[in-house]
């Protein structure tokens, strides 16, 4: 079994599924974690036989509090690794300074960070956009890059066309990413990611 990954995600979970189908990355996958009562992650989850639990944010007085929760739930796991699948809420310093994180991005950061990153790419009027892996630090959408590739905007694309093709490089890079890391051939040098041989 080796590394032992617990996956946060607050949407349909097709980023869970993606890791879920890889070859060598789903059998790290130890757990699924949302923000969301209903969210199609977990199901996902619960259908691939993994424990899967919601720790609503809106059940809380405050986002330390949601935190300590998700925090504590986490722990039970002993991860060596969390991934950020399609997960909207930021996370405290305390929980990526306790374990490694990586988070899947729809747009090539820098450019756009935050909960908006395809409409914004839209309303910029940019010819190419994309998908980044990386991993997470103190600042949103901002740490160490360990994966991008690049998707062109169409003349007639919309939010939803055009998401759909920066999914389609997640599921790859994703998965991809959490292999190499598993495999502990990701070396972080500061805002530089090196991949080992
Ligand atoms: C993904 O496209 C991911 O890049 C995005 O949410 C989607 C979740 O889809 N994340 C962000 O925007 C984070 N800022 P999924 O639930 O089908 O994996």
């Amino acid at each position: 079994m080796g590394k032992r990954i617990v996956v946060l995600a607050s949407g349909s979970g097709s980023n869970l599924q993606a890791l879920l189908d890889h070859e060598s990355t789903a059998e790290h996958v130890v757990a699924v974690l949302s923000d969301r009562n209903h969210a199609g992650a977990l199901h996902r989850a619960a259908g691939a036989g993994l424990p899967a639990q919601a720790v609503p944010f809106g059940d809380h007085q405050g986002r330390a509090e949601w935190a300590s929760e998700l925090a504590a739930h986490v722990a039970t796991y002993a991860p060596d690794l969390l991934v950020l699948a399609g997960f909207m809420r930021i996370l405290p310093a305390a929980f990526v300074e306790r374990w490694p994180t990586l988070n899947v991005h729809p747009s090539l950061l820098p450019a756009f960070p935050g909960g908006r990153a395809v409409e914004s790419a839209l309303a910029w009027g940019v010819k190419l956009t994309g998908a980044t892996v990386h991993f997470v630090d103190e600042q949103v959408d901002h740490g160490p890059i360990v994966a991008q590739e690049a998707v062109p905007v169409r003349e007639n694309d919309d939010e939803a066309s055009l998401h759909a093709r920066i999914q389609a490089v997640e599921h790859r890079l994703l998965p991809e990413a959490a292999d190499l890391f598993c495999r502990g051939r990701l070396a972080v040098e500061g805002r530089h990611v090196r991949i080992l041989p």
